[in-house]
């Protein structure tokens, strides 16, 4: 087979618990390299929330100086509920590292966030930041991003209409719903539309077309933000940004 086809294979199957290592070994390898006296990005998701119960461990056992702020009202809770010292993001004008998962990365370090709801909170805190690092499992590593999903966030007015916009370009949009039915609201009370990526897109374009259009709040391709990916596997691969 092509190397292509096998990356497919093995990407396809994986199993729950093997994917669930993988983002623990990427999390756990990341709190390891996380540098003292500095102010610390906390990303959300299920990767991120390993990352925070990490680094919450060295902060403790070692004693550091680190001070965080979250990336979502998930995260913040989290956090609290370990004590970890937590920062208003408006009370600081720089980051200095962020540690974030991804839905999807390709070969280029850009990438789409937002499985989580949590895009706008995310793209605010990793351009406040020095440096960002992503944490995935290896099922997120993509040689294009063509075809994966992207979330845009819309406010509840005129939502429809950035709906029809994307529908009549051919973005086959869809409205996100909560598992009891109910439209998904993010932390900031909007709603979350997902889109397909075209086959021939150009992400650029893409993304200054999407945030440019009235009612889009803000939308998960996250282009030139990640300087390093870690993915995780029984020998982690660390990949900067080319
Ligand atoms: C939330 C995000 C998450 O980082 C992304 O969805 C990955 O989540 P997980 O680590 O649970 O797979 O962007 O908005």
């Amino acid at each position: 087979y092509e190397k292509d086809v096998l990356d497919v294979i093995s990407k396809t199957s994986k199993t729950k618990e093997a994917i669930e290592k993988e983002k623990k070994q990427a999390a756990e390898y990341a709190a390891a390299q996380v540098p003292n006296h500095i102010v610390l990005g906390l990303g959300s998701g299920s990767t991120a929330a390993y990352f925070v119960k990490a680094i919450n461990e060295r902060i403790k056992k070692e004693g550091l100086d680190i001070q965080c702020v979250a990336t979502s009202v998930g995260t913040e809770k989290l956090a609290e509920s370990l004590g970890m010292p937590m920062l208003d993001v408006n009370t600081i004008d720089r980051v200095d590292l962020t540690v974030d998962g991804a839905d999807a990365v390709d070969d280029k370090l850009n990438g789409i966030k937002g499985g989580g709801a949590a895009l706008l909170f995310e793209k605010l805190v990793a351009t406040m930041s020095d440096k960002n690092i992503w944490i995935v499992d290896s099922t997120k590593y993509h040689k294009t991003l063509a075809g994966q999903k992207l979330p845009v966030e819309v406010i509840p007015f005129g939502g429809m209409g950035v709906f029809r916009y994307l529908n009549e370009a051919g973005y086959k949009p869809e409205f996100r719903f909560r598992d009891d039915g109910d439209i998904l609201q993010t932390d900031s009370g909007n709603y979350l539309i997902d889109i397909t990526i075209p086959d021939d897109a150009d992400l650029a374009k893409l993304a200054h077309n999407l945030k440019n259009y009235t009612g889009v709040v803000e939308h998960g391709l996250f282009l030139n933000i990640c300087d390093q990916l870690i993915i995780g596997g029984d020998k982690v691969r660390v990949i900067d940004r080319p």
